[in-house]
């Protein structure tokens, strides 16, 4: 005799949240959280090289504000994405009695968006989280969609969670201290939303190089607004990645394994710039897209100033591969375009199965047009 005794757990939940974006609004986010408190207090998690920059100044406006408030920073750069910075960090907050009341917020580029966002995923079971973004990469990208994660040896993100922010503060003018190279290898992830969903926004791209380019600030805040926009509607289709949202992993199957053949020397953006051309060219080889479109798009990436290739051993790189997320029962699997705005898909799934010996063939003739 089996007592079955149902557990009823179906739930709805509504993880809805605003993004704010202006130039100037940083200052004013503690006067904001005032009004519209996320937590009874705030641990302010940042990096070595933010802490000084603007992690003082945001504690400062804390402390205007009579709102309790501290910060915490670890070292600077990807080889902090791990899982020790995670157990470091949950440390400083029970020294500073951050409790399940308080809220964290992270202020910098993706790596503390991600480890600051897998912290609060899993400390004391889970607390709310605000995306204070410091990157372009962030800004148009990390910082949306509450994917959280730290690295391992054997690859990028092979840990983390989904947790959703519950506010995110973008304010483009935090890009004027940001390095040169950080803020051109952010563009990367803008060209990849003209590619897969917006052809406007890559025309208008093109159009304004220069400007992009020079911080214009018209123009920072348009390709800033479309992205996110982009981003916020492909993660409200499918915000577990069951399909659609893998669209915006184009290029990055390639990138994360060139990220971790160069040792992550290489930006985030630099390795998805290169991973887009190789993507494109798997796309153009199997017959879904022109070959012109996959030129204009790489002109593009070379105007903006964004590397098209890095020396590697396609076989490696092969084995690299295989560490991503997105194989299925053994098989490499790629999103690629159709056309410029548009990804290609087969009965509606947007993830493609290519297999090892096509990706070969393809990534060494690749090579040898170099
Ligand atoms: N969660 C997601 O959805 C998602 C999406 C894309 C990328 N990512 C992750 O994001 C990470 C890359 O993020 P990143 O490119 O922002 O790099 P990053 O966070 O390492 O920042 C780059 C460098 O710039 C410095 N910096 C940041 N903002 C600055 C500013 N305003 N002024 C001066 N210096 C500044 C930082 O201290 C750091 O040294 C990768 O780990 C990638 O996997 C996550």
């Amino acid at each position: 005799m089996v007592e079955v005794l149902r557990l009823n757990l179906s739930r709805v939940v509504d993880e809805s949240y605003n993004i704010l974006i202006g130039f100037g609004l940083f200052d004013s986010i503690p006067a904001d959280l005032k009004a519209n408190p996320v937590g009874e207090k705030y641990a302010i998690i940042t990096d070595s090289v933010l802490k000084d920059i603007y992690g003082r100044r945001l504690l400062e406006k804390f402390s205007e504000e009579n709102i309790d408030a501290c910060l915490i920073d670890f070292p600077a750069g990807e080889e902090s994405k791990n899982i020790s910075t995670v157990t470091y960090l949950v440390r400083r907050l029970l020294e500073h009695r951050v409790d399940r009341k308080s809220a964290i917020i992270t202020l910098g580029g993706g790596v503390v968006g991600d480890v600051g966002g897998f912290t609060a995923s899993i400390y004391m079971r889970g607390i709310p989280y605000i995306q204070v973004p410091t990157t372009l990469l962030a800004q148009v990208d990390s910082s949306i969609g509450g994917k959280t994660a730290v690295d391992m040896e054997e690859g990028k993100n092979l840990i983390g969670s989904f947790h959703q922010p519950k506010r995110v503060y973008i304010d483009p003018s935090l890009l004027k201290t940001l390095p040169r190279r950080e803020y051109l290898s952010g563009l990367a992830e803008v060209v990849k939303y003209g590619v897969i969903r917006d052809r406007d926004l890559f025309e208008y791209l093109e159009r304004n190089v220069e400007k992009i380019k020079n911080l214009d600030e018209e123009a920072l805040l348009h390709i800033i607004r479309k992205s996110c926009m982009i981003k916020k509607e492909i993660v409200e289709e499918d915000p577990l990645e069951e399909n659609k949202r893998s669209i915006l992993n184009y290029g990055h199957t390639p990138a994360h394994a060139i990220e971790r053949l160069s040792c992550y020397k290489c930006l985030h953006g630099e390795a998805v710039s290169v991973g887009m051309r190789i993507s494109g060219w798997i796309a153009v080889k199997k017959g879904f897209w022109r070959i012109d479109e996959w030129e204009r798009q790489n002109k593009l990436l070379r105007s903006l100033g964004l590397p098209l290739k890095m020396d590697f051993n396609v076989d490696d790189l092969i084995e690299a591969l295989y560490y991503d997320k997105k194989v299925e029962g053994g098989t490499l699997m790629f999103v690629l375009p159709k056309r410029i705005g548009e990804m290609f898909s087969i009965n509606g799934r947007y993830k493609i199965p290519i297999r090892e010996d096509e990706v070969r063939s393809f990534l060494l003739e690749l090579n040898g047009n170099n």
